[in-house]
């Protein structure tokens, strides 16, 4: 390879090192005094939040002060985190700069829809001597944490600092536990007692029940959107149809609006049952979010709970799989022209063939483990679109780039 290739190439990774350097899991990782507060961020799925934010503060502590943190739920830990992530920029410079010094500052928490009285609000206050000051937004809070230093500026889009000790609020450090939720109970309240009645009579619910504690992520149709035109009669679908489009409106993972906007098509649902069966892709336009198959699009219309490791969305329209279209065409589905049932299909997800006999189906044992959470306080009730309310998503634009730099470098190692 030539100098001057050697040199631009050098050139494209220091640019693309720089595009990512608003990937917080990215920046925390090279700081291991941090590697617990990253790995709850990637846990929570707080870090697919931040990274599709503009304008972001992130107030990082170390491992050792973390500690009181320890064995609480996900739930939990994704509340107080929260608490973290401001909606705005700071550094050293404008901390020490506050305008009389005092002022209370917007955090992720907030947008969760949960936030009461100022809890949602972090309080940053310039003590003298230099020192600032940070605490609860809930009035006569302690000033407990300070300002250690500065890890990383992007001015004035995104920095992480490191405060001295976590911002705790005593009454988000409580949550029911996942495998409490009544699901069907949720979605009764939340318009979508069809979508609950469906799940119950089938079966599916246990599904959705055993993966509550393992990560479950619900695109619950509201009653509006079974009544809507185009629908596929649900009485005349199999017993096995019908599961597979129950099981088509929910991921077998935890993804919170933050992670459905930074997810790569095509996310595969509870009926995937192989390479590109009964997948979705997401689109996102402004702060909507919508789900889409080449049949129909249908978008997310409220969030009814959100409690790490599982999230309930309300959508406005039925998702029919086109893998269902194509195997009930008419009223009467007659076995044999639709293509042959595979006999050493062992995947768990039942088969969508129309000359299946309607079988019950037998999903796993609800788990039993139960998770360390205290009493039920507050279940996580928001709207999407609160939750959504920064702009556009700026990693894709990162992956532009850094794969026009992996093919430069190969053009340059060819050369
Ligand atoms: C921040 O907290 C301090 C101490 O509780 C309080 O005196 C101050 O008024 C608070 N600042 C704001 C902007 O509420
Ligand atoms: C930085 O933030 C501003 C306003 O919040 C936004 O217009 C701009 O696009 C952001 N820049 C980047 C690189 O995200
Ligand atoms: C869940 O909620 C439904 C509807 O409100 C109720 O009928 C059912 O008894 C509840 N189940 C449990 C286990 O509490
Ligand atoms: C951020 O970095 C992590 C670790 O390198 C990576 O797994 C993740 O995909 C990145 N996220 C984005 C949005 O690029």
């Amino acid at each position: 390879m030539s100098l001057p290739a050697l040199i631009f190439l050098l050139s494209l990774l220091t640019f693309s090192h720089v595009l990512s350097a608003t990937n917080i899991t990215d920046v925390l990782s090279s700081h291991p005094e941090y590697s617990q507060f990253n790995t709850y961020l990637s846990q929570t799925k707080l870090a697919d939040e931040i990274n599709t934010r503009q304008t972001i503060t992130v107030l990082a502590v170390t491992n050792a002060a973390l500690a009181p943190l320890a064995g609480k739920p996900l739930s939990v830990i994704k509340n107080v985190l929260s608490l973290h992530v401001i909606l705005d920029y700071f550094d050293a410079k404008k901390l020490h700069d506050i305008p009389d010094g005092s002022t209370l500052s917007t955090t992720l928490y907030q947008t969760t829809g949960n936030a009461q009285d100022k809890i949602g609000f972090v309080n940053i206050t310039d003590l003298k001597g230099g020192k600032v000051g940070f605490g609860s937004g809930i009035s006569g809070s302690k000033l407990d944490s300070s300002y250690t230093k500065e890890i990383k500026q992007v001015p004035y889009n995104f920095s992480v600092i490191e405060i001295s000790t976590p911002i705790i609020v005593p009454s988000i450090l409580t949550a029911p536990a996942p495998s409490d939720a009544n699901i069907t109970g949720l979605l009764e309240k939340a318009g979508c007692k069809t979508f609950a009645g469906l799940l119950l009579n089938t079966g599916v619910l246990k599904v959705y029940q055993s993966a509550l504690t393992k990560g479950l992520t619900v695109f619950a149709p509201n009653d509006e959107a079974f009544k809507k035109k185009g629908l596929p009669d649900l009485t005349k679908l199999t017993n096995a149809e019908l599961v597979s489009l129950l099981q088509y409106h929910a991921l077998p993972s935890y993804s919170p609006i933050g992670s459905l906007k930074s997810s790569k098509d095509p996310i595969s649902t509870l009926a995937t049952n192989g390479a590109g069966k009964y997948d979705l892709s997401v689109v996102t336009a402004g702060d909507s979010v919508s789900l889409k198959n080449g049949l129909g699009e249908s978008r997310i219309a409220a969030t009814v709970i959100d409690s790490t490791p599982f999230v309930i969305y309300t959508v406005d329209n039925v998702l029919v799989p086109k893998e269902l279209l194509s195997v009930s065409p008419s009223p009467a589905p007659t076995p044999g022209p639709a293509e042959a049932p595979s006999p050493a299909d062992d995947s768990p997800a039942p088969s969508p063939n129309a000359d299946a006999p309607a079988p019950v189906l037998s999903p796993p044992a609800p788990p039993t483990e139960s998770p360390n959470a205290g009493p039920a306080d507050a279940p996580g009730s928001d709207s999407a679109d609160d939750k959504a309310a920064a702009g556009d998503f700026a990693p894709g634009k990162v992956g532009v780039f850094v794969t026009v730099s992996v093919c430069v470098i190969v053009a340059a190692l060819v050369s």
